[in-house]
């Protein structure tokens, strides 16, 4: 359809419609053979069933079968035909679940999460997706905040923008209303990752040259790239919900970054100002969220009561919210809505694709790209295939190994590492005992009890616990090596689940502990969504494996990657912390003025642990053994006009192929503002043959070493730089040069 037609179809709306186009509900209700006899969200949102006909998009509705049915019934009593948009969170997955987004970025590959993109898309456009609430590159740098688990990038910036592109590229392609294409929508906009204290949903008070300089170039990235939507955080950003936010919204969003498309709250954002203090009640929450650029107000019935009359009383100018339903029209039709309402739905073609075997083969393969092997004490892995295995653990024979947004994928068929292990090496040489639950009762109470009532209760606690035990002892003594599959419960981590202790549960550390006595080789696989604190397993452990959430086909991944058929290869993209109290930790930060180079007293420091992290960002074992020297430079001397290159010798010293992430740091050394000791500028990923070694090579540009100043200006500083080269951010070779 031309603009010209959209402006038409604008001009023949009345008040409640254009208002109904900016409200998003859940969509069930349209599957009711009578919907004067709403329930649940409809009823707590207040709709009236007339304007329940306006309302312009669907949250969470996914299957050809029901979306056409919904949008059939709801375009016979639509006056205008103006179809519905189907929007749902189809995060890591929908029907085939890959490994969750932290997990994606640890492959530091884009071909990696460039691929799960587009089967998770492929398969939800099938169902009848239009746009994606993914990806989020929201920047993390707080394990104790649940939601790390969701972001590409990590705790650095660089990661998140290119990670950003190559997921709306993937998600968009050239045209989002080509199959297998959707729209994206990037969150949260922004800065929800620095949320006080790790806990969700809360404050967040930074420099504004701390946002540009860090929190910024993700989302920029995204739109840069097209992304078609974007979604306000929950947090306040310096005294102003996001939501509600002019400067965030207005300034930032649309005139300085150029963005065009479709702004929504978060799940009842627009409501929630009035908790925050802001809005004294709906009617002005609603009038702040529309002056502040919000065009959708996702499930609450703020937009749907109020707007109308803000727009009549002449408070909100009705071309404001014009504005909003031409973007929202706009949408539709990019999307092709206004010819085919149905989109990219097919039934047959969903039954075709959907958890295929071609998909769970990408799976499999993409899964084990995502592993960050963080401990191989004497090469314990792989592990060869005449071995006698203990199988213990609470992940041992279990499922629940897809991450928190999981809520589409088809359970069935996934297999446990248990089965597949028998598959590999044969039943008679598998020895399985649970060994513990993940949780206690109390502990798993704790999260249950937040879902209204929903509890469980273990019989005698106590004694099972020593009856796993006895079992595991006496299966482990059997063996010839023990592993170990053991984590965080999947419901330990995304949304509103903050934790204040990033530990292993105490009754999976007994379990180590007992193990650890046999002075067997242990080999330990680890399943969570966030970096842990792993101090006491790691020292316990011969080997160990992070597997994170690995998704439908995990299992053969870990297969896969114990065995040696794959080397692993996957890399942090978080620092993993020495303990709890260590949070936040970043290796971009900035030096003090007593940095903590000796043991020395008055210094930057903990008194009882040690001031760098666990496993550093970056970090990430290969069975091959990689070697860097010769580190090059072309010119000591930089300037606007001439770039320099900095090359690198990378030797596989091992009769294994393998693949390195070869990384580029760069720090200022003197500059007006503090700079941080580090910052990652480049990377590449790089496959190697056995005993093979290659120049690598990167160029540095001045762009590289622009930085937010205090007066808000983005500008690079003539001096002196490091530059560093290695395999983590921590074991790096170095070299100086100067911008002149
Ligand atoms: C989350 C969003 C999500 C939305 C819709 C919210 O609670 O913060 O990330 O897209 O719900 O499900």
């Amino acid at each position: 359809m031309k603009k010209e037609k959209l402006l038409d179809l604008l001009n023949q709306m009345t008040l409640e419609e254009k208002v109904g186009q900016l409200i998003q509900v859940a969509g069930e209700t349209f599957l009711m053979d009578d919907v004067d006899t709403t329930t649940g969200p409809l009823k707590d949102l207040n709709l009236s069933n007339e304007m329940l006909y306006n309302v312009g998009s669907i949250l969470n509705v996914v299957g050809s079968e029901k979306i056409r049915k919904i949008q059939d019934e709801y375009l016979s009593k639509n006056r205008l035909k103006i179809p519905l948009l189907f929007m749902a969170d189809v995060i890591n997955g929908y029907r085939t679940v890959f490994p969750i987004p932290i997990a994606q970025g640890c492959s530091w590959s884009q071909k990696v999460v460039h691929d799960c993109t587009r089967v998770s898309i492929k398969e939800a456009g099938a169902a009848g997706t239009n746009v994606n609430f993914s990806p989020m590159v929201d920047l993390v740098r707080d394990s104790r905040w649940g939601r790390v688990m969701e972001s590409v990038g990590g705790e650095d910036p660089y990661l998140g923008e290119v990670f950003a592109k190559t997921m709306i590229e993937a998600y968009q392609g050239e045209d989002i209303s080509k199959l297998g294409n959707a729209a994206a929508c990037v969150k949260h906009f922004a800065a929800y990752g620095a949320g006080e204290g790790g806990r969700d949903y809360n404050t967040v008070d930074m420099s504004e040259k701390e946002f540009r300089q860090y929190y910024l170039p993700a989302y920029q990235s995204a739109i840069r790239e097209g992304a078609e939507m974007i979604m306000t955080s929950f947090n306040t950003i310096n005294g102003i919900p996001a939501t509600v936010n002019q400067w965030l919204l207005r300034d930032v969003l649309r005139k300085e970054l150029g963005f065009q498309g479709v702004v929504i709250s978060d799940y009842s954002a627009i409501e929630e100002t009035i908790n925050h203090g802001v809005s004294k009640d709906k009617k002005e929450a609603a009038y702040k969220a529309i002056m502040a650029g919000v065009d959708i107000d996702m499930m609450s019935s703020v937009y749907a009561n109020n707007l109308k009359e803000l727009v009549e009383e002449g408070k909100v100018p009705e071309e404001v919210l014009n504005e909003s339903v031409l973007r929202v029209l706009t949408l539709k039709n990019k999307l092709g809505l206004f010819e085919n309402p149905y989109g990219n739905t097919d039934e047959e073609r969903e039954k075709k694709i959907l958890k295929s075997k071609e998909n769970l083969e990408e799976a499999r393969r993409l899964s084990a790209e995502t592993f960050v092997l963080l401990k191989n004490e004497k090469q314990t892995l792989p592990l060869e295939k005449n071995k006698k295995i203990a199988l213990i653990g609470p992940y041992g024979n279990n499922i629940a190994i897809l991450g928190s947004w999981s809520m589409f994928s088809d359970k069935s068929k996934i297999q446990t590492l248990k089965e597949v292990l028998e598959e590999k090496i044969g039943s008679e040489n598998v020895l399985y005992a649970k060994g513990s639950e993940i949780l206690r009762e109390k502990e798993m109470n704790q999260i249950l009890s937040a879902d209204g009532g929903n509890i469980i209760h273990i019989e005698n606690e106590e004694e099972k616990e020593k009856a796993y035990l006895e079992e595991a002892i006496e299966v482990a003594k059997q063996s010839d090596v023990i592993v170990l599959a053991i984590g965080e419960h999947y419901r330990q981590s995304g949304e509103a689940c903050s934790r204040a202790n990033i530990e292993i549960s105490q009754i999976q550390q007994n379990l180590l502990n007992e193990l650890a006595k046999l002075n067997k080789t242990i080999v330990t696989i680890l399943f969570n969504g966030r970096p842990l604190v792993l101090k006491d397993i790691a020292e316990k452990t011969d080997a160990l494996l992070e597997v994170w959430f690995p998704g439908t086909e995990g299992a053969n991944a870990i297969i896969d990657v114990i065995f040696g058929e794959v080397n692993p290869s996957g890399k942090l993209t978080m620092s993993f912390p020495q303990a709890t109290g260590q949070c936040p930790i970043y290796y971009n930060h900035y030096n003090t003025g007593r940095p903590h180079i000796n043991n020395i007293r008055f210094a930057s420091r903990y008194q009882d642990i040690p001031t760098d992290s666990y496993y550093p960002f970056g970090y990430g074992l290969s069975y091959s053994k990689f070697e860097y020297s010769d580190l090059k430079i072309s010119s000591k001397k930089i300037s606007q006009k001439a770039p320099i290159t900095i090359s690198v010798k990378v030797k596989n010293n091992s009769n294994l192929a393998g693949k390195e992430v070869i990384q580029l740091y760069i720090q200022d050394l003197v500059a007006s503002n503090v700079r941080p000791v580090k910052e990652l500028k480049g990377f590449k990923k790089v496959y190697f043959e056995a005993f093979e070694e290659k120049e690598i090579t990167f160029e540095i540009t001045i762009d590289m070493l622009k930085f937010w100043n205090e007066k808000l200006e983005y500008k690079a500083e003539s001096g002196e730089f490091k530059v560093f080269v290695g395999t983590n951010a921590r074991d790096t070779k170095e070299l100086k040069f100067e911008l002149i």
